[in-house]
C-alpha cells in the first residue's frame, strides 16, 4: 500500500511516499529553518507561507523520487495537529485536496505518533508494547505504546519542551536557532560538571517534567556573566545544560519503562539527536537491561517518512477522515 505523506507542523515542509508502513520510497523535506535563524526562531507566518510556496512542488518530487505516479497512490495522510496552527493548516489542506483529486482515503497522523514510528522505518524488527521517550522543539513526555495505535501518556513537561530549553539557552549564547546542535558541537570539551544547574522536582506526577528553572537559570548565569565582565566557559556551561536536561529526561524514562513492564525503550523527536542524552540512554539501559532504539539522525527531526509509517497503522486501525478535516495546535495522542 503507498501513502503519500504531508508533514507540515512547524518550519519542515516534508512530503514522503511510504510503501506499507515500513518502507520509504520518497522522502522530500524542504528546512525553512535558515529563514527563521535571523529572527531567532520561529516565525508562525513565515512558515505557513513557506510552506504554502513549497508543498506542490515538493509533492512532485516525492512522487517522481519514489518512482510511482499518482494513481499509484493508495492514501494520503497528513499531520493534523499538534504545532502551529496555521502551518498545519496548509499540510491539511493540501492533503485533503490531494486526497478528493485521488479518489483515495485521508488518513489524520498525530505528530507526534510519527516521531515515533521513525523508528519503524529504521527498526525493521521493532513492534509495540514499548516505553516511548518524545522529545522535541514542542513536546517532552512519556508514552507508554502498548500497541501501533494504543498509547498513554504517562508523563510530560509542566512548561517548556526539552528543545526549547536548548534552542533559549542557545539563543543568550549568541548561537544560530535551531540551538540543538550548536549548543552539542559548543559543549565539545567542556566541563558538564563546571556549572551547577538545576535538577526540577515536580510535585505530583513524578515522571512529570520541568525546564523553565533550568532555561531561567542558565540565562541568568549568562546575564549576570555579561553584566559583571566575568569570563563565561561556554563550552562548560554548554555542556552542563545538556546534562542537565538528560537528568531530567534518562532516570524518568527508566523509571516509566519499570513502572510499565517494558522491556524496550525507543526515543524520538529532534532531541533524541543529543549526543550525550543518546550517551546516558544508552548506559542507563545497560545497567538496567532494556533493549533500547535510538532513530538515526536523519529521521529524528520532523519528516514526511513518519507520518507515512504511522498512517499505514492508523488505516489498518480504521482511521479515517473526510473533507471537514481541521487542524489542531494542541491535540491529545
Ligand atoms: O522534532 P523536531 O525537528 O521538531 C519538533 O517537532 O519540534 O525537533 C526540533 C528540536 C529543536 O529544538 C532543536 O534544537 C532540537 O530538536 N535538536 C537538538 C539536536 N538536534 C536538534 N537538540 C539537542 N541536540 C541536538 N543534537
Amino acid at each position: 500500500m503507498n501513502i503519500l505523506a504531508f508533514e507540515s507542523s512547524c518550519d519542515e515542509t516534508a512530503v514522503a511516499v511510504v510503501r506499507d508502513g515500513r518502507h520509504v520510497l520518497s522522502d522530500a523535506i524542504l528546512s525553512q529553518a535558515d529563514m527563521h535563524s535571523i529572527y531567532g526562531g520561529v516565525v508562525p507566518e513565515i512558515a505557513s507561507r513557506k510552506h504554502i510556496e513549497s508543498i506542490a512542488g515538493l509533492t512532485d518530487k516525492a512522487l517522481s523520487a519514489a518512482g510511482i505516479s499518482k494513481g499509484e497512490v493508495d492514501a494520503v495522510a497528513v499531520t493534523y495537529g499538534p504545532g502551529l496552527i496555521g502551518a498545519l493548516l496548509v499540510g491539511v489542506n493540501f492533503a485533503k485536496s490531494a486526497a478528493y483529486a485521488l479518489g483515495r482515503p485521508l488518513i489524520p497522523v498525530h505528530h507526534l505518533r510519527g516521531h515515533i514510528a521513525a523508528n519503524y522505518i529504521a527498526f525493521p524488527e521493532l513492534e509495540p508494547p514499548f516505553l516511548a521517550l518524545c522529545i522535541s522543539g514542542g513536546n517532552s513526555m512519556l508514552v507508554d505504546v502498548r500497541g501501533y495505535t494504543d498509547m498513554s501518556i504517562l508523563g510530560a513537561t509542566r512548561d517548556d519542551a526539552a528543545g526549547e530549553c536548548f534552542d533559549k539557552i542557545a539563543r543568550v549564547l549568541g548561537l544560530p536557532y535551531p540551538g540543538g546542535l550548536p549548543m552539542q558541537e559548543l559543549a565539545e570539551g567542556g566541563d558538564s560538571t563546571k556549572y551547577p544547574l538545576p535538577r526540577a522536582k515536580v510535585a505530583g506526577n513524578d515522571l512529570d517534567m520541568s525546564f523553565s528553572g533550568l532555561k531561567t537559570a542558565a540565562v541568568n548565569l549568562v546575564h549576570n556573566a555579561q553584566q559583571k565582565g566575568e569570563p563565561l566557559d561556554r563550552a562548560s556551561l554548554a555542556a552542563s545544560v545538556a546534562a542537565a536536561i538528560s537528568d531530567e529526561l534518562v532516570p524518568r524514562a527508566m523509571e516509566a519503562a519499570r513502572r510499565c513492564g517494558h522491556h524496550t525503550l525507543v526515543a524520538a523527536g529532534g532531541v533524541a539527536a543529543n549526543k550525550r542524552i543518546r550517551g546516558d540512554l544508552e548506559q542507563a539501559c545497560r545497567e538496567q537491561g532494556l533493549r533500547l532504539y535510538l532513530p538515526p539522525l536523519r529521521l529524528c527531526g520532523d519528516n514526511g517518512a513518519m507520518i507515512g509509517s504511522q498512517a499505514y497503522y492508523e488505516y489498518l486501525a480504521g482511521a479515517r477522515a473526510d473533507m471537514s478535516l481541521n487542524a489542531y495546535a494542541n491535540l491529545e495522542i
